[in-house]
């Protein structure tokens, strides 16, 4: 029994709830980070609260919960925490486009260039049945595009994700309804915070 294990918080997002809009409204901040986001931490913390796992760090829930046994009860919270973190964290205000630099000669390398990385990732994101994820991952010198299902996460399974666009519906339907591709093309040409995604490069 952990007694007095310091609780998972909610970070702070990286910038004002209105400065992604016109692509992303306050009002689906206010609902995505406030309300789901603020939700995952709420009842990972109740499911912890005097257990011997409490206190444990969040990507060693999320590792442990991956393998299944008496861990996998904290997964799907653990790692939407982790997810909503990494996914802010994937945006700023003025992003998006081709990036320059390293991440451009990694695109280059890995896709041919910005035209097809941005056909593959818009794909995936749009192919990924319900709700989930569409990654941009790092995978030895290369990069590659992946989708996962719910609450799935490359760091489940040792991956090295670079950047993620969260498909799940409550992302985008106050703003784009239905309309995944708008939402995801949005995030590829007026979102994507590569000064991110080259950090995680390491
Ligand atoms: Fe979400």
């Amino acid at each position: 029994m952990v007694t007095g294990a310091a609780a998972h918080e909610l970070p702070k997002l990286p910038w004002a709830d209105d400065a992604l809009a016109p692509h992303i409204s306050p009002r689906t901040i206010g609902f995505h980070y406030g309300k789901h986001h603020a939700g995952y931490v709420r009842k990972l913390n109740a499911a912890l609260e005097g257990t011997d796992a409490a206190g444990l760090p969040l990507e060693k829930l999320i590792a442990l919960g991956a393998e299944g046994g008496d861990y996998a009860k904290y997964f799907n919270n653990a790692a939407q925490i982790w997810n909503h973190t990494f996914y802010w964290n994937s945006m700023r205000p003025g992003g998006g486009g081709a990036p320059s630099g390293r991440m451009a000669d990694l695109i280059g390398a890995s896709f041919g260039g910005w035209d097809e990385f941005r056909a593959a990732f818009a794909k995936a994101a749009g192919g990924q049945f319900g709700s989930g994820w569409a990654w941009l991952v790092a995978e030895g010198d290369k990069l590659a595009i992946t989708a996962t299902g719910n609450a799935g996460t490359p760091i489940a399974h040792g991956g090295k994700p670079l950047l993620t666009c969260d498909v799940w519906e409550h992302a985008y339907y106050l703003d784009y309804q239905n309309a995944r591709g708008d939402y995801t093309g949005a995030f590829l040409d007026h979102l994507i915070n590569w000064e991110f995604a080259e950090a995680n490069l390491g």
